[in-house]
């Protein structure tokens, strides 16, 4: 089937099935143009709240299929492709959150949302990228143990000098390999772009860049910018949204194989055979619903 056959398939089983797409920012380009709803972690899951229609299919990985589902329990969630797991999102381990909770009686734990149900059963609140800082700082907590990405937590702890955060050793493999030798040539060979990053990568990256923020961050600092060239330090596919809405803007990537290989999954095909099959649904537990959801509400509450 051609891609015009497959998006001519995919929207008119949108209508038969009651169905609306939502696809984050890293997933190719093609899917992002048919979806109904585009954005980073945050946004999806502000959208996931106010859903009519009875299907969502979520083109992203299975953590966001997830928090769809924990917010719209009586919703059937669909990821087109049920091997598409983030690696980083298992990276927190729940006996060292009792271990600290025995050790801090104030603790907070604090869950990026690119994180398992199972660890949001066992946190305090959810962060994304882009309301991180924000809410760690406007926590009352003193100690804050933060889960999974050391690289985010080391980013917030750094800005958040008042309070004891802890870190855990997850990271996402996509952002932390990226080096520092990488970024360096890009800006010798860009002199005049901005270099803008997302705080899932190392410090030492983070350190170089004009701007870090999350990727709905890095396109509207890039929309808004003066500046005419930028090169840019996360997942590839955000170069889409970047040149829409910036065509007389120049983007060059900080390196050239940033591409996460699970967002990748998710291609029209998969789209396609996912509304037609309706498959594969995110299924889970009464209680891991109800435990899990606490803490995104509270994310979504600051
Ligand atoms: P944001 O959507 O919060 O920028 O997160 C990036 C990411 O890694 C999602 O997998
Ligand atoms: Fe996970 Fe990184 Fe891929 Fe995001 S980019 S889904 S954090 S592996």
């Amino acid at each position: 089937m051609t891609n015009n056959e497959l998006i001519e398939k995919i929207k008119r089983l949108k209508e038969e099935k009651d169905a609306v797409i939502l696809a984050h920012y890293y997933v190719d380009d093609e899917v992002q143009a048919i979806a109904d709803y585009v954005g980073d972690s945050f946004y999806l899951a502000k959208v996931a709240t106010n859903i009519e229609k009875k299907v969502i299919v979520f083109c992203g990985v299975m953590f966001m299929g997830e928090s769809a589902k924990i917010l719209n329990p009586e919703k059937i969630v669909l990821l087109p492709d049920e091997t598409a797991d983030c690696p980083m999102a298992h990276m927190a381990q729940i006996d060292r959150i009792k271990e600290l909770g025995a050790q801090y009686e104030d603790l907070a734990v604090v869950c990026y949302v690119n994180s398992t149900a199972e660890l949001k059963m066992h946190s305090d609140i959810c962060v994304t990228s882009s309301n991180a800082l924000e809410i760690v700082e406007s926590i009352p907590n003193k100690n804050i143990f933060f889960i999974p990405d050391q690289n985010l937590g080391s980013f917030i702890k750094d800005k958040v000098k008042d309070k004891n955060i802890i870190l855990n050793d997850g990271y996402c493999h996509v952002h932390h390999e990226l080096s520092k030798e990488s970024v360096l040539k890009a800006m010798e060979e860009h002199k005049d772009a901005a270099f803008l990053v997302h705080p899932e990568c190392r410090k030492e990256i983070v350190d170089l860049a004009e701007y870090a923020g999350s990727t709905a961050g890095i396109i509207d600092y890039a929309t808004k910018s003066d500046k005419k060239e930028f090169i840019i330090g996360t997942e590839l596919g955000v170069m889409y949204e970047l040149r829409v809405k910036n065509p007389d803007k120049k983007f060059y990537p900080a390196y050239d194989k940033q591409l996460c290989p699970n967002m990748k999954k998710i291609t029209l095909e998969r789209v396609a055979d996912a509304l037609e099959n309706m498959r594969y649904e995110v299924k889970l537990t009464e209680d891991v619903i109800e435990k899990a959801n606490a803490p995104l509400k509270r994310m979504l509450e600051y």
